[in-house]
């Protein structure tokens, strides 16, 4: 079968022939690739040789944004059937026994980097026409989601950090007797970044209740400062609003929740926190050489604010299920948002899509037409 790699050494990326898995266990389902999203990482991996082939092989293939299709199950698998729609975890866990993270099932806190995750560290991707896997890394995506169900999993970083936000706010003991379905009641979010992990944050604050401010390069119009709009969120182009204008105009923010991946300007914009605020980060930079920043101001507002700092990455299947019932809540309340992030692109493309020669949110390849 077909399948679109990359050799990290001569930063090739090429259509391969694979061998087409079996199921070999009774655990095992397998599936057809329906679509497969591309992000920053993928583009990391193809331009600066991020990924690490399995073990034995040279190459890697691609994708761990995946929306597929069960056509076979082992005889031990209980909750999936031909023709259910599902998306994968991408990370598995590592196997030392000291790693109470990945023997909880809790691989996105691995302790030790040992750590597979598809596409990316030593295990093959989804960019290709079949793959086998285990149930319990497979999450069922109703059929009505059929056209979106690629965007769970940038979905799950999202929900992630705002899983995380709301445990280590649970510092704050008032905001407890807020209304569970809308923890953000009252709360302003500020979102770094407009790309898919940006305004799928927003769509995810927005429906947690915060009143949503979008602070991205780009200037207005453009087609997601329009997105953001739809959703009933406000964008303001970094262009046009410095952060001390940008806090003298609206104040400062609850929360901050990076999607740039742009490094240190980050420790400008946390100005814009106020107290007892929490900031995610969920970009990674490209490496750079040494900044200077006043660690002094840095650390005085960190203390007198009791304010946190905090990285996430990666999910786990308790943030894939709440991003795809999310997700249906979007597609609910703004459906040509939701489709408008999404770009489909033939797999014959996928050199452009691959090196981010191609415009589009949200680029997809898709392996079976809709
Ligand atoms: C993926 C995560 C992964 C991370 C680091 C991201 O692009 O969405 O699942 O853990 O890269 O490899």
């Amino acid at each position: 079968m077909q399948a679109i790699a990359v050799v990290p050494h001569t930063k090739t990326i090429q259509r391969i022939e694979h061998t087409e898995p079996r199921i070999l266990r009774p655990q095992q389902v397998k599936l057809r690739i329906l679509d497969v999203g591309v992000c920053g990482t993928d583009k990391e991996i193809c331009q600066s040789g991020f990924g690490t082939p399995p073990d034995g092989d040279d190459y890697l293939i691609l994708g761990h944004e995946a929306l597929a299709e069960v056509v076979e199950i082992g005889t031990a698998v209980q909750h999936l059937a031909p023709g259910d729609l599902v998306v994968p975890v991408v990370r598995r866990p590592c196997p030392h026994d000291e790693c109470v993270a990945c023997r909880a099932g809790r691989q996105d806190f691995c302790q030790t980097d040992d750590y597979t995750e598809r596409g990316i560290k030593s295990m093959h991707g989804y960019m290709t026409e079949f793959v086998v896997d285990e149930e319990r890394y497979l999450n069922f995506v109703p059929p009505n989601l059929r056209s979106v169900g690629v965007l769970v999993e940038p979905l799950t970083i999202a929900e992630k950090a705002i899983a995380e936000m709301q445990v280590i706010q649970q510092r704050l003991p008032w905001r407890n007797q807020l209304d569970p379905e809308l923890p953000g009641k009252g709360l302003k979010a500020l979102v770094l970044g407009s790309g898919p992990i940006g305004i799928l944050g927003a769509m995810r604050l927005q429906v947690a209740g915060f009143e949503t401010y979008v602070y991205s390069r780009s200037l207005t119009p453009n087609p997601k400062a329009d997105i953001v709009k739809s959703i009933g969120a406000t964008y303001i182009s970094t262009q046009e609003m410095t952060v001390e204008q940008l806090v003298k105009r609206f104040g400062t923010y609850d929360l901050i929740y990076e999607a740039l991946g742009a490094g240190p300007v980050i420790f400008e914009i946390i100005q814009a926190l106020g107290p007892n605020g929490i900031c995610i980060l969920t970009g990674v930079p490209e490496p750079i050489g040494p900044t200077s920043i006043n660690t002094a101001r840095l650390i005085h507002q960190l203390v007198m604010h009791n304010q946190v700092f905090c990285g996430t990455v990666n999910a786990n299947p308790v943030v894939f299920a709440s991003a795809i019932q999310h997700l249906g809540i979007f597609v609910q309340r703004w459906p040509q948002a939701v489709q408008a992030l999404i770009t489909r692109h033939p797999i014959g493309n996928f050199e452009q899509v691959m090196l981010g020669k191609v415009g589009g949110i949200k680029n997809v390849l898709a392996f079976k037409q809709i």
